[in-house]
Formats: C-alpha cells, structure tokens, sequence
C-alpha cells in the first residue's frame, strides 16, 4: 500500500517511514527539506535496504504537490508531518506558522478528496489542551487557550479536519526523545535546539555551557515541570497502528500519544547522566513564559483501540538521544 508521507525526511517523519516499510508499507516522502536533510533518507536506507521516493516539494504549493498524487497513482492514505514546530519562532512569527501549518493541510485535503485519497494520520501535539484541568490528561478533555500560535496551529488544524469528509486521526504527541538505535536517523533540524533533552546533549558534548532549568517552584515533585518523554520509535510505530485501525475502521478520531509516565527536568537531568555515565552542568533559573507545569498522558483509549503501547525504557531513550548526539 503506498503511503504519502509528508515531512517524511524529518524527525518524526523518517523514522515513521523506516517503521513503514518494517510493516510492508510503500511510503512515498513529500519534503521541501527546510528543516531536515537528506541524511535522513541515506539513513532509511542503511536501516531498511530501501530507496523511498522523495519529492522535493512545498506541500503549499498546490500546483507542485498535485503533479505527486498524478504521478503516484494509487495513494491509498497520508501521515501529515510537514510543519513548522518551534514555539518559539511562532511567537515572533505567528503569520509564517499560520501559513504552513494550516496552509499544507488545507492543500492536502483538497487534493486528497480531489483523487479520493481517503486515510490521514495527522500530527497533532498535547499542546493542544493548554493546562489540563485533570492529570493524566485524557482525550476528553476540553481545548484551552493555546500557549503559542504553533499550539494554535496545531488546534486550528484538528478543526478542519473534524469539518471534511476525510475520515482521519489525530494523534496527539507527548514529548518525542532519542533516536533510531542504529545513530543513522534523527532530529536534523536546522534550528537552535529548544526542547530539554537535545539540550541537555549539547551540555554533555560540551557544545552548550550548561542548562538552564526554568522554574523550581512548581507544584510538581520537585518543584521542576513534568513531561512525558517517548521514544520516537515507539512515537513512529504509533502511525502504523494508527492507519491500521483507520482502515478497518474509517471514522474519525483523535489519541494521545505518550508512555503515561510523568518525568521532571531534574528527574530527566539524573536519568540522562545515569544511562549514559556523564554529567550535565545545570542552574535553576526563572521560570519561562508560557511553560505548562505537568502534563502526562492517559494513555486507556490508544492501548485499548490501537493496540499500542510505548515500549521502549527511558534509559534506552536517553542513550540513543546521545549516541545521535555523538555521531552527527
Ligand atoms: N518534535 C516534537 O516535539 C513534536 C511534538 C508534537 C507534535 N509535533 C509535530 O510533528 C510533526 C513532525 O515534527 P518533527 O519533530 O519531525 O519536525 P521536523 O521539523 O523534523 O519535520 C517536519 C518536516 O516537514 C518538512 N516541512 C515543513 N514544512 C513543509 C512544507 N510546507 N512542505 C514540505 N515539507 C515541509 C520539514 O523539512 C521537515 O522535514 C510536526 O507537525 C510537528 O508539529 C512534533
């Protein structure tokens, strides 16, 4: 079954390919490479034996990414990676985010329906509930006011796809760490790194001086905030499941994605150090703008429907995390 990926050469994106094709799947990558190489793809490659096709493409450009659903005949579903992720470019440039996040499903959809495409599997993020209410966070619970126009984004998009045809899932990602084990696929972002754990890298590579941990005073376990970390090979394998039971079941939907497990930064910070016998040099700074103190998933509905379940240790996330670190 041919499988459009799109953002398929980026973090998430090619391992979820490298999972693909594990699972005899055909995923054909629509990428325009503004935020990933084609490292990536040697890696898929290395890994899985298998050249994927890549179409060097803006998934906002309508004319372009028609002339790929004309020459791949017989697409039989989507996974909607492509998009702007960082919070914080999205503050200072909500407009650009807007533009491409909204803009490439809008484009997607319309030409999904025009050639009767009928899966996707879109790339939602816990970002859309704001400050749950309840801990852990189930897909129940109500949308918040968004922390940042990328989370706008990202609950703008859910919209839409609640209001075509389409029959979709969002799948709605807790934190994604680590890399494939083999150390040939990764994060090869362009940006300056923003979330935890490639920092706390950079600090045990030497290339950063030391972390700053944002706040020790919340109403946490140790006053630092909780995240729920997964693996993005399990992240990835979560796809596969996905547009399984969308095929056997074409109604909408939307899951969580995480272990169920709350983790600190400090707590994060002594897990890296230990899997991977180093030290990471870190001070308690302020608190940041807009940080939301926990959040975890409530993880009932996607072990029950999907038949899923993260299962990869946090220590093996770390070490991979580092052993990516190294090698790049
Ligand atoms: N990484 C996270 O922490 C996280 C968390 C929640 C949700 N998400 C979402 O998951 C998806 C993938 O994230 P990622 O971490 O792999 O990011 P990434 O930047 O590594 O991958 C996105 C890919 O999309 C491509 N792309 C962006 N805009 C494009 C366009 N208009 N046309 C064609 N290609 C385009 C980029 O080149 C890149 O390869 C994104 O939608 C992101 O918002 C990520």
């Amino acid at each position: 079954m041919k499988i459009l990926v799109t953002g398929g050469a980026g973090y998430i994106g090619s391992h979820t390919v490298t999972e693909l094709i594990q699972e005899g799947f055909q995923p054909i990558i629509v990428d325009n490479l503004c935020n990933s190489s084609v490292k990536n793809l040697e890696g898929i490659r290395s890994v899985t034996d298998t050249i994927v096709q890549l179409y060097n493409v803006d998934c906002t450009n309508e004319i372009e990414f028609k002339e790929v659903f004309e020459k791949e005949k017989d697409i039989v579903g989507a996974i909607h990676f492509a998009a702007y992720k960082s919070v914080e470019e999205s503050v200072r440039e909500p407009e650009k985010y807007f533009q491409n996040n909204i803009g490439s499903l809008k484009v997607l959809l319309k030409l999904m329906e025009h050639f009767e495409v009928d899966y996707l599997i879109f790339s939602s993020s816990c970002t859309v509930y704001g400050t749950p209410d309840n801990l852990p966070v189930t897909e129940e619970a109500p949308f918040k006011k968004a922390e940042s126009p990328y989370g706008e984004t990202k609950q703008q998009c859910e919209e839409i796809l609640q209001s075509v045809a389409i029959k979709s899932i969002s799948l709605r990602y807790f934190n994604p760490i680590g890399s494939h084990s083999s150390g040939l696929i990764g994060d090869c972002s362009a940006d300056k790194p923003a979330n935890l754990i490639p920092i706390i890298c950079e600090v045990a590579k030497g290339v950063r001086e030391k972390l700053i941990v944002n706040g020790n005073d919340y109403n946490t376990i140790d006053g630092s905030c909780v995240r729920d970390y997964i693996h993005v090979v399990d992240l990835a394998k979560s796809h596969v499941a996905a547009l399984k039971y969308l095929i056997k079941n074409p109604k909408k939907g939307v899951f969580n994605i995480g272990t169920g497990k709350g983790l600190s930064v400090l707590e994060a910070i002594q897990c890296f150090e230990k899997a991977n016998k180093t030290n990471v040099n870190y001070e308690i700074g302020p608190r940041r703008d807009g940080d939301v103190e926990e959040i975890f998933s409530d993880n009932t509905k996607v072990e029950k429907l999907l038949d899923w379940k993260a299962q990869i240790s946090l220590e093996q996330a770390m070490q991979d995390a580092w052993n990516w670190e190294i090698k790049k």
